[in-house]
């Protein structure tokens, strides 16, 4: 028996039937279907629509349901087509025809829509936590990591001298505006589709605006057609889940090649890293390329939603139940990730000696430029005669820390003897102190800002 059998003279082909269910991932949702129904019963009740006594039978069926949720001995029958159904049909079990009142004034339409928004308003609240916790965690490595100094690269090639507390600070803000985004978005999310109906409105005077606040949402949604079938939300949380995921996968891919032989900046401890079936001294990545691999997961959640949303006519339509289960596996897969990589790198160890043979000399060409800037060359020239140093080393098959002052000066007389002061990564970084800069004092005030944050 379906909620919808009436005008039906047979039933639904069991392929049909499966294919048309939900149940099997819908019942996620089933702490959010019992909010939702309770307050609708309440709402119902102010309406007049049910007797105090009827509101409270409704309320006992209820919460007996949500407490056999909790403690799982809540049987799903082969009949319970999804949440919503399973819910309805348990309490006529429970507290007989009353039962039959709940759905007065309602849709699963707007029923789902509003489930689903008390799910990802949880979600948001979770995935916020877990990326606190993560940021904590490259904060505790800029703190504990400090006075380091490694190449920084661009084009993959050594460019200049950066603190290594630097460089963990550089993966807190993006992970910072993904958690701005995420609490940009509950705002949007806590818009309230209840009492939209099927599609257009309750015709009973339910009271939305004290709805809306009973279930901690900001305000009922403006027009019952958008309201059913508005699932901005989703596609905006499975944004911000794969952004995530790219912010996630840049860091596992920089770990992944600082943990090679040929950088060797980081060794994974043994917790945190995997072996090879058939090569007895491998010790893999296999998390961070784990991390690097669900990105492109989350990326096609989204590409998938999008897709799903794109043509379809107004209002609700049946595609919208393929909404849940992206959002589902974005989460768990983030909730999973987040503390593994957090792990690995809070674990993982530095190899100091190795980061400070990777420092070589060409990385202070632009300091020696400034050098000559500081001298009252144009950059403009200075960028080309230190160029021509880097060749005369580069033909003589030598730094350009150990290029002879003569060789120096048959570019410029400019150059002179203190011009070997620039090949010192703690000179080099210091001196770039303006705000957000590697220097450890403006690095000190960049942490610092980072720690309040985390203190909010
Ligand atoms: N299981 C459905 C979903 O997730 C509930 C809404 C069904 N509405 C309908 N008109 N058939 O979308």
């Amino acid at each position: 028996m379906t909620l919808w059998g009436g005008r039906f003279g047979g039933s639904l082909e069991e392929s049909a039937w499966r294919l048309n269910a939900s149940i099997t991932f819908d019942r996620r949702l089933a702490e959010q279907d019992v909010q939702g129904s309770q307050a609708w019963a309440h709402a119902l009740c102010q309406a007049g629509l049910l007797t105090p006594e009827e509101n409270e039978q409704l309320q006992a069926g209820l919460s007996k349901i949500l407490e056999e949720f909790r403690q799982d001995s809540f049987a799903v029958q082969p009949q319970d087509e999804d949440i919503h159904t399973a819910v309805e049909r348990r309490l006529g079990e429970l507290i007989g025809d009353v039962a039959g009142k709940l759905h007065t004034g309602r849709s699963r339409n707007d029923q789902v829509a509003t489930d689903f928004r008390l799910w990802v308003l949880a979600a948001i609240e979770q995935l916020d936590r877990s990326l606190r916790a993560f940021q904590s965690i490259l904060v505790q490595r800029a703190e504990q990591d400090w006075n380091l100094i490694l190449p920084g690269y661009t084009h993959l090639q050594r460019a200049q001298p950066i603190l290594l507390s630097h460089w963990w600070l550089a993966h807190f803000w993006p992970l910072q505006r993904d958690r701005q985004r995420l609490t940009d978005l509950r705002k949007r999310t806590a818009i309230l589709p209840l009492g939209s109906g099927a599609l257009a409105g309750v015709p009973f005077p339910i009271d939305r605006q004290a709805l809306a606040k009973a279930l901690g949402f900001e305000a009922p949604c403006a027009n019952s057609l958008d309201g059913v079938s508005d699932r901005d939300f989703a596609a905006e949380f499975l944004f911000c889940a794969g952004l995530i995921g790219v912010h996630l996968s840049r860091l596992a891919e920089s770990m992944v090649i600082f943990t090679t032989a040929e950088f060797g900046f980081f060794t994974l401890v043994d917790a945190y890293s995997t072996g090879s079936s058939l090569m007895p001294q491998k010790k893999n990545p296999d998390l961070f390329e784990l991390g690097r691999g669900k990105a492109g997961k989350l990326i096609g959640l989204l590409s998938g939603l999008l897709a799903t949303l794109k043509g379809l006519p107004s209002t609700y339509d049946k595609d919208l139940q393929e909404d849940k289960p992206p959002l589902f596996t974005a989460y768990d897969t983030l909730i999973e990730l987040l503390p593994v990589l957090g792990g690995a790198i809070a674990t993982l160890q530095v190899n100091v000696p190795k980061l400070a043979a990777a420092l070589d000399p060409a990385l202070f060409a632009t300091d020696l430029a400034d050098y000559l800037v500081e001298k009252g060359v144009p950059f403009r020239q200075a960028h080309e005669w230190v160029g021509k140093a880097v060749r005369l080393a580069e033909e003589q098959g030598i730094s350009l820390e150990r290029l002879p002052l003569e060789s120096y000066q048959t570019i410029t007389q400019l150059f002179e003897e203190d011009l070997y002061a620039v090949f010192n990564p703690l000179r080099s970084v210091s001196r770039r102190r303006a705000e957000g800069g590697t220097a450890p004092e403006a690095v000190q005030r960049q942490l610092e800002t980072a720690k309040a944050i985390l203190k909010q």
